[in-house]
């Protein structure tokens, strides 16, 4: 398979038939089980990272591409049809910074982006995964078909991933329906640039749920972005980086076997070092809230008393992830979920998914 540079150099010296396309892709979202934390210029992580994509949050984009005499790429982006200038300005930075040097074909092009995700823009669900690999997808669908390609399936989404990293690192695990893992796991196997379908899966995993209990849906106080880069200065940075490398290896092997109870040990202890790493960063911050601990505790003694394999996880937010086998969740839903909604939290069910779908028409 073609690296993703050699591809995009390879197109460079190709003939290029300009035509007017439209096209439309479908990306869900994911929650990180062993989180990146800490990265390196141009979004590469410093750790291995496994996510598991979801089915219900998504973000769906259309691209309306047009061919112009100017030689310079113009660009208007629409959420939920309405013109939304702060996201305009993020992408255009993205496709001028990132994506222009390896596409030089769009500066002769002018684009309309509409957006609009499933899931409620004050839901507190990061939607920058979901659009960014929604936005690389037609950005890869959109070179096949000016260039006439026909890219065997894993390298065209091994390209799409390698472009929506740039745009969001999280975002290129995004790609891949079921798990993903992103990161070189040894000299061969894995890499820095694109994320790759985790494919052995033991039948205990499929059709996972994922509850998201909605804490708080307010901006948060300190972006991804900026917990990032405080890991660069950070006094556990190398002991996390390792860590992390450490629960990759072993969380694929848990994923194989059908090791719940360690699957739930794994994805427990890493929302616990995200969150305690930017407590103790040099700028300490906490964005958990007294609801985090009080629907984390809940679900700790509805497992003890009842046995039932249900496990927390946290994204860089209060909000808490709730994984279970779908056979507990009638169960679930009448013991727990009762007592969650309580605290007067929204729940947002969700699920394992299958991946990104292209929409026709
Ligand atoms: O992709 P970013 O830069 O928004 O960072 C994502 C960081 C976490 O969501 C906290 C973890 C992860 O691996 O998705």
């Amino acid at each position: 398979m073609n690296s993703t540079f050699e591809f995009f150099n390879k197109l460079k010296n190709q003939q290029i038939e300009l035509k007017d396309c439209k096209l439309q892709w479908q990306s869900p979202s994911n929650i990180a089980l062993v989180k990146y934390w800490g990265k390196k210029e141009i979004q590469i992580p410093e750790n291995l990272s496994i996510s598991m994509g979801l089915k219900n949050c998504f973000t769906q984009t259309q691209m309306v591409a047009k061919c112009h005499q100017q030689n310079k790429m113009a660009l208007e982006y629409f959420f939920s049809n309405e013109r939304h200038l702060l996201f305009e300005t993020k992408v255009m930075t993205f496709l001028n910074h990132h994506v222009l040097p390896l596409m030089p074909f769009l500066s002769k092009l002018s684009l309309t982006f509409n957006s609009s995700n499933s899931f409620p823009h004050s839901a507190g669900i990061a939607s920058s995964a979901s659009s960014m690999s929604a936005l690389a997808l037609c950005l890869m669908d959109l070179a096949t078909k000016l260039f006439n390609l026909n890219l065997p399936t894993a390298e065209f989404f091994q390209h799409a991933s390698y472009l929506a990293r740039l745009g969001s690192g999280s975002a290129c695990r995004s790609i891949y329906g079921g798990f993903s893992r992103w990161g070189e796991l040894n000299e061969n196997d894995g890499s820095n640039e694109y994320a790759l379908k985790i494919e052995k899966i033991h039948p205990l995993f499929m059709g996972l749920k994922d509850t998201i209990v909605i804490v708080d849906s307010g901006p948060k106080e300190v972006s991804s972005s900026n917990g990032h880069k405080l890991m660069a200065t950070h006094d556990y940075a190398d002991q996390r980086y390792q860590r992390a490398d450490k629960n990759a290896h072993f969380l694929i092997e848990v994923l194989e076997k059908g090791d719940m109870e360690n699957f739930g040990r794994i994805i427990e202890s890493e929302a616990f070092d995200l969150h305690g790493l930017m407590m103790s960063s040099s700028t300490p911050f906490i964005l958990l809230r007294p609801k985090t601990l009080e629907v984390i505790e809940l679900v700790k003694q509805y497992r003890n008393e009842n046995k039932t394999p249900i496990y927390f996880t946290l994204d860089a937010g209060p909000n808490v992830h709730l994984l279970y086998p779908p056979q507990f969740h009638s169960q679930i839903s009448q013991e727990l979920f009762s007592k969650i909604k309580s605290l007067d939290c929204p729940l947002i069910f969700d699920e394992i998914g299958n991946g990104p779908v292209k929409i026709d028409g």
